[in-house]
């Protein structure tokens, strides 16, 4: 499954919204480092945090057990199935939220912002 993914700390940068429909395209023209927009391969056996630092990245986690939610990320496009933990509420979930460090995509392709975990909603349950 491959996850094209975007820093979320762009957003913020360029003034673009997770709700922008073309915020993929914008990315894809933007001329990013590849740490900030990219795309990997997760396999079917791991998550998308292991996935990325395998490619050697570092996104952001500690528990690594869908405990905190430090890991945090926004589901774009693609579907990746919402955690078996109680730590997200049903709304960020609904909004696409979901932790990285336990879920794997299910699509061939999925689009997802990680670095999320300052968003409101999702800040206030950090451990
Ligand atoms: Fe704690 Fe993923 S690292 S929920």
């Amino acid at each position: 499954h491959f996850v094209e993914y975007l820093n979320y700390e762009v957003l913020d940068d360029f003034g673009w919204e997770l709700t922008d429909d073309d915020l993929f395209e914008k990315a894809a023209r933007a001329d990013l480092d590849r740490v900030d927009y990219g795309e990997i391969l997760v396999e079917p056996h791991e998550s998308i945090l292991e996935a990325a630092e395998k490619h050697g990245f570092a996104w952001p986690f500690a528990c690594r057990g869908g405990a905190c939610s430090n890991c945090a990320i926004a589901l774009i496009d693609g579907e990746v199935p919402p955690p078996n933990s109680h730590v997200l509420p049903p709304e960020l979930i609904d909004s696409g939220i979901r932790l990285s460090c336990i879920t794997t995509p299910v699509t061939k392709d999925a689009q997802i912002v990680y670095n999320v975990k300052h968003l409101p909603g999702v800040n206030e349950l950090l451990l």
